[in-house]
């Protein structure tokens, strides 16, 4: 009963729904695809060369399919009316005031566009049948709210409300497009849900293994991913837990996390110590189970993933507190270069950047923070630190530069031009004794510690780590 092949519209051209629309048009050219934005700005940025989100291999794929079958549109409208399968991918961040402020989900983009979709389809003369598909990540039943928002406001079209939740990494977003581990497709189990399902989920087909396109019920689907990205948070936090551990008994973080990784029950991936993770994704959809467990009456379950959370932040705490502590208890007035400022490499994206937690706690301390981030634009970190904070903080276009007269680096992004900086010229630069603290492991200690740097880093007993006859100290 759907038009074959299906128009496809996207609400929400950000991180998620531009990656996500461009490799679909590219993968599919008999398939019209539009994404739409309210933001303007937004939308001639992804019509320009000058994409507005940095994601490595993204713009050669829009180059292809731009104007062919992929169309960036502030025409929200005409793509409602005339598109079968409209995906909506707007924000849903933590509310910050009302009712579950600090953990529940704002939907109020969510149930804006819900409503705007169905007063199109009112309006339209055409009553064609629509596929409404949830991308954003929402709480467990959002799409059962939206699907009685249309179903009071949208007399005469026959739609069904789908669950398509995506997994793509930032960073990585174009090879996870490409080779999804999985794509998860949820509705409901009627008929008319069913005939859904099978039409999303063959606009898949055509790049996707039929065994990894997953067919499930609504709520499966929505808890799938936010338990996703809860457990993912979780081998992260529980990584950090054990990398303190290591820094007093003189285990390396590092030889613990293979060790127990090539247990093939237990796996290697997601096990890198750090300075704390971030990312829009993991806080907020644990503190989202965690709402929507406090509210199905299940404390102890919220109560054991509110954990992850709790260990998270002592971990960015405590790289700030390792840091004032090693350099003699005080930053006042010592300039600190901060290599990286993304919340991980290979984007410009901020969202939860561990980056911003230690910048604001070494600036409490009053330390002088030269930052250098190779993707992080200029507004972004006024956004983050705030307009008064960034007063007394320098932002450099050249790492060289940030750590020309520093007492202290601060590695927080794992950017692979970190690990070939020129050590000795940087070193020769600095104030001394010179400090580096590595935030992420990417660093040779060794050789920076016999250019004279005094090293911390994250997980590992710098003594043992120096100490040729390999016995940790006391
Ligand atoms: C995450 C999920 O991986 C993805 O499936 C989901 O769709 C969205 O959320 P993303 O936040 O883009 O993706 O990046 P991810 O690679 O998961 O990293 C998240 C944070 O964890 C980063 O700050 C990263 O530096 C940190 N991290 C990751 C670690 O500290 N250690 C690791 O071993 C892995
Ligand atoms: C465990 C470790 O697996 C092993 O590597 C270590 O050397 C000793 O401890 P064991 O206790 O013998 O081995 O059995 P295991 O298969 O790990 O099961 C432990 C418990 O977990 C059992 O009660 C099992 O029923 C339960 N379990 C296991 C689950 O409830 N769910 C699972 O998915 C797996
Ligand atoms: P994500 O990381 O989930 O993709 P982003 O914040 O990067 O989130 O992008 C979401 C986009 O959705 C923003 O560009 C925002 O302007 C847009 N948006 C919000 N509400 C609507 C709406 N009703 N219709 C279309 N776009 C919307």
């Amino acid at each position: 009963k759907y038009e074959d092949p299906p128009k496809i519209c996207c609400l929400g051209a950000g991180y998620v729904g531009g990656p996500t629309m461009t490799v679909m048009a590219k993968k599919c050219p008999e398939i019209k695809v539009t994404v739409c934005d309210l933001n303007e700005r937004r939308i001639a940025a992804w019509n320009s060369s000058a994409l507005p989100i940095y994601e490595p291999g993204l713009q050669e794929v829009v180059e292809e399919a731009r104007g062919r079958n992929l169309f960036f549109s502030t025409d929200i409208e005409s793509a409602i009316r005339e598109c079968t399968i409209i995906f909506v991918s707007v924000p849903t961040p933590t509310k910050k005031s009302g009712i579950g402020a600090g953990e529940a989900a704002d939907l109020t983009y969510w149930e804006l566009a819900a409503r705007q979709i169905a007063a199109v389809c009112n309006a339209s003369e055409n009553k064609m049948p629509k596929i409404i598909v949830e991308k954003s990540t929402v709480p467990v039943k959002t799409a059962d709210a939206m699907a009685a928002v249309m179903a009071a406001a949208c007399k005469g079209t026959d739609f069904q409300v789908l669950s398509n939740p995506e997994f793509l990494a930032e960073g990585t977003a174009i090879d996870d497009l490409f080779k999804p581990d999985r794509v998860l497709v949820g509705g409901p189990q009627t008929p008319q849900g069913l005939a859904a399902i099978e039409c999303l989920a063959n606009v898949y087909r055509k790049w996707v293994p039929t065994e990894r396109v997953l067919t499930t019920n609504l709520w499966s689907a929505e808890l799938s991913k936010l338990t996703a990205n809860a457990f993912l948070a979780q081998r992260i936090s529980s990584i950090n837990s054990i990398s303190a551990l290591c820094e007093v008994t003189g285990a390396d973080v590092s030889e613990v996390g293979h060790a127990i990784g090539v247990d093939s029950r237990i796996g290697p991936k997601f096990f890198k110590a750090s300075v704390g993770f971030g990312g829009s994704c993991f806080q907020k959809d644990i503190l989202n189970l965690v709402y929507l467990c406090r509210s199905f009456g299940l404390p102890e379950v919220a109560e054991y993933w509110h954990q992850v959370i709790v260990m998270n932040d002592w971990q960015k705490r405590r790289f700030a507190n390792a840091m004032v502590a090693t350099m003699f208890n005080t930053v006042s007035g010592k300039r600190i270069a901060i290599l990286g400022f993304a919340f991980k490499k290979d984007t410009g994206d901020t969202r939860e950047s561990p980056a911003i937690d230690v910048c604001k706690a070494l600036s409490e301390e009053r330390a002088k923070l030269a930052i250098y981030d190779p993707k992080v634009s200029r507004e972004q970190y006024y956004e983050d630190l705030g307009k008064e904070a960034m007063e007394k903080i320098e932002i450099d276009e050249d790492p060289y530069v940030a750590c020309a007269g520093a007492h202290a680096i601060a590695v927080i992004t794992e950017w692979d031009v970190f690990k070939t900086l020129d050590y000795q010229k940087i070193f020769n630069s600095m104030s001394k004794p010179a400090f580096i603290f590595d935030g992420r492991n990417i660093l040779d200690h060794r050789k920076l510690s016999e250019i004279g740097f005094t090293v911390w880093a994250v997980g590992k007993c710098m003594k043992k780590v120096l100490d040729t006859e390999g016995s940790p100290s006391p």
